[in-house]
């Protein structure tokens, strides 16, 4: 008695205090402490054991003293969360915000400085973040770096992205944590942390999987006037601290009092659907600022897009990029995608098809310069080309009910396109364009920064909001990750900021376990214009010279259109390539962006993803299988479907001897009638896939 008694005495003495909060169900709880010297820290359990050690907190400033020890508590408190909210377009119609936060107080001895620490604990993951109330102690302040580590029990499977601070537009690699290397990887679009060996600078969200089985996420949400989280890999200790993206002169952020971090997200769960199912990272984003969104609205659409890629067409009006200057009135080239004629061909695929939109690259003055940006004023983005007749073009598309997608490509210039938005937007109200895709190709412009720095993440919020003035929505490509601003901000209903098909048209591509890694990774933040529903998978179609393909099977392209949420979605392939698939094409004209119910069936990272979703009002579901470059057969429960109804199922499977290599086109289309009592086989060929239609027959 008298041993512990002394104990607890000793511990008083030495001033180290801890706190603790759990999830709503118990499975996960945060330790917070505060060392004798006054140091933070925190460290997290899943079902009673470790699952991030201890592991520091805290802030360095520039010409002032770090935020990171000589701390006294001075309050601390906790409270609950537990409500509903719908948000405009979504994966479900209703998602659950249950929580328990705690905030710790905290005063610096000397200096008098406060800052707050906020925890929230939810049944799949931990949130934390620092506030700074207003004080004159801290009133302006420069972030020099931010010392948050996420100190890791084991060696566990990483799947990495090289930290690049302008792209992320690389292959995942699967890799174990003491094997994260950099080194050998060609950053071929910014710079990122000069690698030191056995440091190596990876991205978020970091997903993760221990040998105990245990999948552990870690990425950010609200990145709001802050740079975004790369992550410093110290490999033989299984650490990880945040590395801020720096600006041109090297300081990390610029702050003024009040003023919070960005959430700090660790995602932890033993069944990997819940890490692709939760809804985090949205549920820690302001709720919505758009009062009436009865303009933001799902999309399905095609565009002059694909045929640049594969080369049968050019952006430029004079066919060869970069050697013409338009102000010396080249020649059409005869190869210019965006003529009139051919958007009208367009815009008549999409009305006969049922298609929402027509989007059309290279209708603007500027793609003689755009890449590599030299110009700083190389797009206006109001001035068509002779041969795309904007005037006439909207007419003919309001006649046939179908929406024209605008084309903001920026080449990075962005204080350029900033001088000139509200111009940009103001055409795009005079003909009636609802979306806009925006492009961030190349170094930024101011020189220096970065794409992933604080004030690019300002301008790519700028444009969001600037945009909803517009009654506009946003679909930027080449921007910072999305970290769930889309729920502020909902007409932001789509990013690129992943490595898109695209890469599979011109480079080595994306390989068959690619889409199995992004619901765990890019997709936790917003949706993806990912550009599926190639047919013609291999580019020998169009040059016999050419060795490129899309990785995948065809039937696994229609499956993505369900295992890949976005309310943006195109179908990508050229309008001929889908005439001469009319069977397989109708998977694309029937599916559906918007959704009630959304149920991950199977999910393994890296390995397969099977997802059913219901569309939003009405009886339909939709079914998506995956599967990385292994064959893949499985059997799933119809138990989603409503009991009692019957429904007629179409699958569109991989034929029995198709591979997404050898006889990546080979598909098969069955019908069935099924029930909720039905189980479904899915045959997966090796980077196939499967897509099911299931209607209510009445
Ligand atoms: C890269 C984008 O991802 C792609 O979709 C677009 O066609 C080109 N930039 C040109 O803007
Ligand atoms: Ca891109």
């Amino acid at each position: 008695m008298k041993k512990v008694f002394l104990i607890s005495l000793l511990v008083f003495i030495n001033l180290a205090v801890a706190q603790s909060v759990q999830s709503p169900s118990g499975k996960i709880a945060v330790n917070f402490k505060l060392a004798a010297n006054g140091q933070p820290s925190y460290s997290v359990n899943y079902k009673n054991k470790p699952a991030v050690l201890e592991s520091a907190l805290g802030i360095k400033l520039k010409d002032k003293p770090a935020l990171d020890a000589n701390f006294d508590i001075l309050d601390s408190k906790t409270t609950s969360f537990n409500e509903s909210w719908k948000p405009v377009l979504g994966e479900q119609s209703s998602i659950k915000n249950h929580y328990n936060e705690l905030t710790v107080s905290l005063l610096t001895k000397e200096t008098k400085v406060k800052m707050n620490i906020i925890f929230r604990v939810f049944d799949e993951g931990v949130a934390f973040r620092y506030d700074f109330p207003k004080q004159a102690e801290l009133n302006y302040f420069i972030i020099s770096d931010e010392i948050t580590q996420f100190n890791l029990t084991e060696n566990n499977k990483v799947f990495w992205l090289p930290g690049d601070f302008d792209s992320n537009e690389y292959e995942y690699n699967e890799t174990r944590f003491s094997e994260i290397d950099n080194s050998k990887i060609n950053m071929n679009n910014g710079i990122g942390v000069k690698s030191i060996p056995g440091k190596y600078t990876v991205q978020t969200p970091l997903m993760m999987k221990a040998p105990s089985g245990v999948y552990l996420n870690i990425f950010e949400a609200a990145v709001v006037n802050y740079p975004v989280m790369h992550l410093n890999a110290d490999v033989t200790n299984y650490k990880l601290k945040a590395e801020l993206v720096p600006n041109a002169i090297g300081d990390k952020a610029y702050l003024q009092t009040p003023c919070v971090s960005p959430w700090r997200t660790i995602m932890i769960s033993d069944d990997a659907r819940d890490i692709v199912a939760s809804k985090m990272i949205l549920n820690l984003n302001e709720p919505s600022k758009i009062e009436d969104p009865s303009w933001i609205k799902p999309m399905k659409y095609v565009g002059i897009w694909w045929e640049m890629h594969v080369g049968k067409s050019t952006w430029d009006y004079a066919g060869s990029q970069n050697a013409t200057n338009f102000a010396d009135a080249p020649k059409a080239s005869g190869k210019h995608g965006a003529t009139t004629e051919n958007t009208k061909r367009y815009i008549d695929f999409a009305a006969k098809n049922g298609f929402d939109g027509v989007l059309v690259e290279g209708w603007n003055v500027g793609w003689e310069d755009w890449n590599g940006n030299w110009k700083e004023e190389v797009f206006d983005f109001t001035t068509p080309y002779p041969d795309f007749d904007i005037a006439a073009l909207s007419a003919y598309a309001k006649e046939k009910n179908v929406k024209m997608i605008m084309h903001h490509e920026t080449s990075g210039s962005v204080s350029n396109y900033e001088r000139h938005l509200d111009r940009a937007f103001d055409l795009m109200k005079k003909y009636d364009y609802p979306a806009v895709k925006s492009g961030y190709v190349g170094r930024i412009i101011p020189r220096g920064e970065f794409h992933d720095g604080q004030s690019m993440v300002n301008h790519f919020n700028f444009v969001v909001k600037r945009a909803a003035d517009y009654k506009i929505m946003i679909n930027s490509h080449e921007s910072s990750r999305p970290t769930g601003v889309g729920r502020t901000y909902p007409n932001y209903i789509a990013a690129e900021a992943a490595r898109g098909n695209e890469f599979n048209a011109w480079s080595v591509g994306n390989p068959p376990a690619h889409e199995t890694i992004l619901p765990f990774t890019r997709q936790l933040g917003g949706p993806m214009d990912y550009t599926p529903g190639i047919f013609e998978v291999k580019m020998s179609y169009y040059d016999k010279n050419k060795t490129e393909q899309v990785h995948t099977t065809l039937a696994k392209q229609l499956a993505l259109y369900v295992t890949m949420y976005s309310p943006l979605q195109m179908a990508a392939d050229l309008l001929e390539n889908y005439e001469k698939y009319p069977d397989a094409f109708q998977f694309i004209k029937d599916v559906e962006t918007d959704w009630d119910e959304s149920k991950y069936l199977e999910a393994e990272p890296g390995d397969y993803v099977t997802v059913a979703r219901k569309t939003k009002g009405k009886e339909t579901w939709f079914l998506g299988a995956i599967t990385d470059e292994n064959a893949r057969t499985s059997e799933v429960k119809l138990d989603f479907l409503t009991p009692g109804k019957k429904y007629k199922a179409t699958v569109y499977a991989d034929a029995a001897n198709a591979h997404w290599k050898n006889n990546p086109i080979a598909y098969q289309i069955k019908t069935m009638t099924v029930t909720s009592k039905s189980k479904l086989k899915l045959i997966l060929a090796a980077g196939g896939g499967t897509a099911v239609s299931f209607e209510p027959i009445l």
